[in-house]
């Protein structure tokens, strides 16, 4: 086995030279952070970037073990947020200076939702002057509709695959959900042309480092631009809650997100990385330390104050309290803490996907 101080110099790894990576403790892990933070700095900068979360609906056609706004959690109370609503949002990040939104709900493909995304990606771009950059996370939809949303506005997508192992998939979801599926979504999303974002859940039951490592190479085989992974937060209204005594600890599960994050910023230097919210409900400074060491995306929630409650996917979900308009000086703040600097009015689109497409031309 090679020494960690040489390890973190490869660009790529072998399963169990990851394996060894995400075990590393002490002297060890801060070289590992100090490798990815330097990495960081070269080829994406101190920049962070916003893109403004609008969580417009927890109407869910899914049911997820996991998630706390599973289809058969008749706890929840349900809301969709209308078209006025939204376009005041994406009003708000325009005018702060966001430079992108992402607009995220629960998975629905009725034809009369898929019409009312179009509809308003056209009507956001008209309203920012084509500036705004809007990316969607509104789960599996067919090949047809990604590409029509495409051409309506958005240029990027995040689907998480939430692990890349089969069976354990298998086991965190009902029998109708199936992996393939949603390997083939992310397939064409990337052939349409969206830059597109995957990314897992770390800590949940039944998994292993083995898993984790195996993880970070699919994301790497798929040549991915972008990630967002964060810890495993156990609902008391889901099926895997029964297993609550078994996961790794709170603490635990925070620090193998943050090495996922800086491994993966050592294998995939010039993607954008998510600093994730489940890592701020962990950690009131979750966000700034994943920035620390290798991400450099943050995700204001600007879902307004109200209905932030009912979106929650895991437990103490953090600022579920809060106004849109609290978390903005808030923010600034907090980037300033991580010693690094806002990317107002940018894309922010990250230097591997325009790479990836310029190679194609
Ligand atoms: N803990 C952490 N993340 C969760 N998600 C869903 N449920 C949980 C949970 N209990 C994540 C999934 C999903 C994203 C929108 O939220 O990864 O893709
Ligand atoms: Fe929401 Fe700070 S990020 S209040």
């Amino acid at each position: 086995m090679s020494e960690v101080h040489q390890l973190i110099h490869q660009k790529t790894f072998g399963h169990s030279e990851l394996v060894q990576l995400l075990k590393v403790k002490g002297e060890e892990r801060q070289l590992l952070f100090s490798r990815s933070a330097e990495i960081k700095l070269k080829e994406v900068g101190r920049q962070v970037y916003f893109r403004g979360l609008v969580e417009f609906s927890n109407v869910c056609s899914k049911d997820c073990y996991y998630c706390g706004i599973r289809k058969s959690n008749g706890a929840v109370s349900r809301y969709n947020l209308n078209d006025e609503e939204i376009l005041h949002a994406a009003k708000l990040c325009y005018e702060n200076n966001f430079g992108s939104m992402v607009l995220q709900s629960g998975e629905v493909s009725s034809p009369a939702f898929v019409d009312r995304i179009e509809r308003l990606l056209k009507a956001i771009k008209l309203q920012t002057n084509n500036e705004l950059g809007i990316t969607l996370s509104l789960g599996e939809q067919s090949e047809e509709t990604y590409q029509r949303w495409f051409e309506a506005g958005a240029h990027r997508y995040l689907l998480r695959i939430e692990t890349s192992d089969h069976s354990l998939y298998r086991k965190l979801h009902p029998a109708d959900h199936d992996f393939d599926a949603r390997l083939a979504c992310l397939k064409s999303l990337q052939k349409i042309g969206y830059q597109t974002g995957t990314g897992v859940m770390i800590g949940l039951p039944f998994q292993t480092v083995e898993h984790l490592a195996n993880d970070l190479l699919f994301m790497q085989q798929m040549n991915i631009d972008m990630v967002g992974m964060g810890p495993y937060i156990e609902h008391a209204e889901t099926p895997l809650y029964q297993y609550r005594d078994s996961l790794w600890n709170l603490d635990e599960r925070f620090d193998l997100t943050l090495k996922m994050i800086a491994i993966l910023r050592i294998m995939m230097r010039n993607i954008n990385i998510a600093a994730t919210t489940a890592l701020q409900a962990i950690d009131p400074m979750g966000r700034e330390k994943a920035i620390r060491i290798g991400a450099n995306i943050i995700m204001p929630n600007i879902t307004p104050g109200r209905y932030r409650n009912d979106y929650a996917l895991y437990q103490n979900k953090p600022c579920v309290d809060e106004d849109p308009e609290d978390c903005m000086g808030c923010l600034d703040a907090r980037i300033a803490l991580a010693d690094s600097d806002i990317g107002y009015g940018q894309w922010g689109d990250s230097p591997h996907f325009k790479r990836r497409n310029t190679a194609k031309q």
